[in-house]
């Protein structure tokens, strides 16, 4: 990380902090881009490369690009005698099922630790159930617990809103005073992810006033296009060494589309497009089996008929 502060790169970095990224930046979104620039900068090209194998999820992708900025930018001014500020890391993803949040969430765990911002970077995900106890007193006790074991790391919450759930008179609302006293005793020690689907999340946010202000980074992970679900199947399929014939790649296409449309709300995304690539590859096995095909391009190819989505076991949400 030597000299840093050189006209060229401090140009960049003003770009990512005013976020018109995409205009300044490679086609790829990266903050870098020669070979020598990637070697200096390890940390982040190992990120972006992690990230890279992931479709879409642009607005993480900018998000860890900020970060490695800012964090790169202060140990710069702190070798000048500036002030290093920190910040508050805490975020709200919202997103359907299958969008990639939980993924994201341990990605991070990984990147902030190896920034040097969480001691340990571990990753803890965890429901209302886990927070949440049976009498007055236990939940303060039990999400001080959990507090305790995220300390160093990021604590996922999944479904946060049903901490809200059962109203004022719910213990779930203890839970989210202690969380929330955690979150000032210890600002900096661990990073808080509430996690859930956007409308309930607004919701749950709208009832607690004092909780948007304290989750400054907010993600949205939109239902991924058509395309780019074809595109999971792609990488799929090819990371387990499949090849699928043009017709096979139709009949899904044609599917996702319908699938999309009839189930916008709650269809699982990513989730979905594994699991229906793993049921394809056990229906190919049944069919190489029962056709006595075991070269290497049966081996290979994924065809039509190994998808048979009407009579499939995956569920759609
Ligand atoms: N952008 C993506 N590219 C490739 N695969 C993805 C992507 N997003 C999700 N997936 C796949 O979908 C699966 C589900 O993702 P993940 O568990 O992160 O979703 P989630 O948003 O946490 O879902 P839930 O809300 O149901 O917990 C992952 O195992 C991953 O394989
Ligand atoms: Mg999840």
């Amino acid at each position: 990380m030597s000299n840093p502060v050189n006209s060229k790169k401090r140009g960049r970095i003003n770009v990512v902090l005013n976020h018109k990224l995409n205009e300044k930046f490679g086609q790829n979104g990266s903050l870098f881009q020669t070979e020598e620039e990637k070697e200096e900068h390890d940390i982040l090209t190992r990120f972006e490369r992690k990230l890279e194998e992931y479709v879409g999820l642009e607005e993480v992708k900018r998000l860890v690009n900020e970060i490695y900025a800012w964090l790169f930018i202060n140990k710069r001014r702190e070798e000048q005698g500036l002030k290093a500020s920190k910040q508050v890391l805490h975020m709200i993803f919202k997103g359907n099922p299958g969008t990639g949040k939980t993924t994201v969430a341990r990605i991070i765990a990984e990147f902030l630790h190896e920034m040097g911002v969480l001691a340990k970077g571990h990753f803890m995900e965890v429901e209302r159930a886990d927070l949440v106890g049976e009498y007055i007193g236990h939940t303060a006790q039990k999400t001080r617990e959990v507090l305790k074991k995220a300390s160093g790391g990021v604590l996922f919450i999944d479904e946060a809103y049903s901490l809200a759930r059962g109203g004022e008179k719910d213990f779930g609302k203890e839970a989210i005073d202690t969380l929330v006293k955690a979150m000032e005793d210890h600002q900096h020690d661990f990073v808080l992810i509430l996690a859930g689907y956007s409308r309930e999340m607004d919701y749950f946010l709208s009832l607690n006033p004092g909780l948007p202000s304290r989750f400054p980074i907010a993600i949205d992970f939109p239902n991924y296009t058509t395309d780019e679900l074809m595109e999971m199947v792609r990488r799929m399929l090819s990371e387990r060494e499949y090849v699928l014939t043009q017709e096979g790649e139709f009949h899904i296409k044609e599917h996702i589309r319908r699938i999309r449309q009839e189930q916008e709300r709650t269809f699982s995304n990513g989730r979905y497009i594994r699991n229906i690539i793993e049921e394809g590859i056990r229906l190919q096995a049944v069919r190489l089996l029962k056709e006595n095909a075991f070269d290497r391009d049966s081996l290979l190819t994924m065809k039509r008929e190994d998808f048979k989505f009407h009579s499939s076991h995956v569920k759609v949400n």
